[in-house]
């Protein structure tokens, strides 16, 4: 009797214990981005991004400083499900933030499901991981591949362009924006005549750059980003395609790269959910506290990342830094209009930035803002079902 009340007492002293350890004490993030290959710069921009927005909030969130841990995804899908539960399983983190790579941020939001963690993609856009992988623990704070594709569909199927070859790296997220590309275009009256592809990371251009001359295509369509995009621009210029077909993209083709691909990508004209030009307070505001700090230029990864830490702490902020209520943390995020530097943005039932398309053109070393290339638009999330 008396063995079976301490039992008890000790049990509802650990519970109290437990309970109170998820609204105090460090809240541990962990960060699972890139930080070697063709992405790595974009990984460090991310960080770069989160970590701003945590110190403008003198470095707590919902009341509790933040505890990094970090793990370098090398962009490598085959490695994403161990990297992911070291975190989750060795290091106890109460939100993973990752990753870049679409491959590699699918096993993410597997292990994310699994363990009923919180995870925050603040850049991979594979369209799964807001529509049929989705669930309550699970957020983007940057795209779905298919967005930027379908906006630059439209914008080229109204400039008269009728037939297009595309060109990307032969993953999910090169797929995925490709086929939201030509969704659009080809409603739009336009036809995609070739689509050709390697395998990523690979940088060999050269065949596919020979096909394009032949095909004597109205114009392409590219998906690639980081190390990867700075090359691929700089080889079509050399290639003396640059001024006989023009060069369209998402706008990662042309974000964080432009010091490297000099005079290659000047003119070129893509489509993003950010733009270097936007000249708004709050973007003006935000860039100047980036180059402070970091003394760099702001790029759209830059942006991702500061929001991801912003919609962490809305999620945080609603259940007063206690982790364990998803359901909560997940509706406050669902009714959030989020103040980033792209421009204000709401989150759709599936989890995913409603957000302004631009159209940018390459001037000097900037993507200026153009127009808008689609309001408010909302990835279509097909086949969302909340846990
Ligand atoms: C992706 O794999 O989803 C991705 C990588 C770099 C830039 C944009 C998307």
């Amino acid at each position: 009797m008396n063995f079976t009340r301490t039992t008890l007492a000790c049990a509802l002293a650990f519970g109290a214990v437990a309970a109170h350890a998820q609204t105090t004490g460090k809240l541990k993030v962990g960060l699972m981005l890139p930080a070697t290959g063709t992405f790595a710069s974009l990984g460090t921009a991310i960080e770069n991004g989160f970590r701003l927005y945590v110190a403008e909030q003198g470095g707590k969130l919902a009341g509790r400083e933040i505890e990094f841990f970090k793990v370098d995804d090398e962009s490598d899908p085959s490695k994403a499900v161990d990297n992911a539960s070291k975190l989750v399983k060795r290091d106890n983190v109460d939100v993973l933030v990752g990753t870049v790579h679409s491959g590699v941020a699918m096993a993410m939001a597997k292990v994310a499901r699994d363990n009923k963690t919180l995870l925050i993609v603040p850049n991979a856009g594979a369209d799964a991981v807001t529509g049929p992988m989705c669930g309550e623990t699970i957020f983007r704070s940057s795209f779905s591949n298919w967005q930027p594709g379908y906006a630059m569909g439209e914008v080229m199927a109204k400039r008269g362009l009728k037939n297009v070859v595309t060109i990307t790296w032969k993953y999910a997220a090169g797929d995925e924006s490709v086929r939201g590309f030509k969704e659009a275009f080809e409603k739009g009256g336009g036809k995609v005549v070739k689509e050709l592809s390697l395998p990523f990371p690979n940088v060999e251009f050269q065949a596919l750059l020979t096909e394009i001359a032949a095909a004597r295509p109205d114009a392409v369509y590219t998906f690639f980003a980081g190390g990867g995009a700075v090359k691929f621009v700089k080889d079509y210029a050399a290639a003396g395609l640059k001024d006989k077909i023009p060069l369209y993209g998402a706008g990662f083709i042309t974000d964080g790269t432009l010091e490297a691909q000099g005079d290659s990508a000047n003119g070129m004209f893509t489509s993003l959910h950010y733009a270097d030009s936007l000249n708004t307070p709050r973007d003006n505001a935000f860039r100047l506290a980036y180059a402070k700090s970091y003394k760099l230029q702001a790029d759209v990864y830059a942006v991702q990342g500061y929001d991801a830490a912003q919609m962490l702490a809305v999620g945080l902020d609603a259940v007063k830094g206690d982790v364990s209520k998803k359901a909560e943390f997940a509706a406050a995020l669902r009714k959030a209009r989020i103040d980033s530097p792209r421009g204000p943005f709401t989150i759709s039932a599936s989890h995913n930035p409603v957000q302004d398309i631009y159209l940018r053109q390459v001037g000097g070393k900037e993507n200026k803002f153009v127009s808008i290339a689609s309001k408010a638009l909302a990835d279509p999330g097909r086949g969302c079902r909340m846990q």
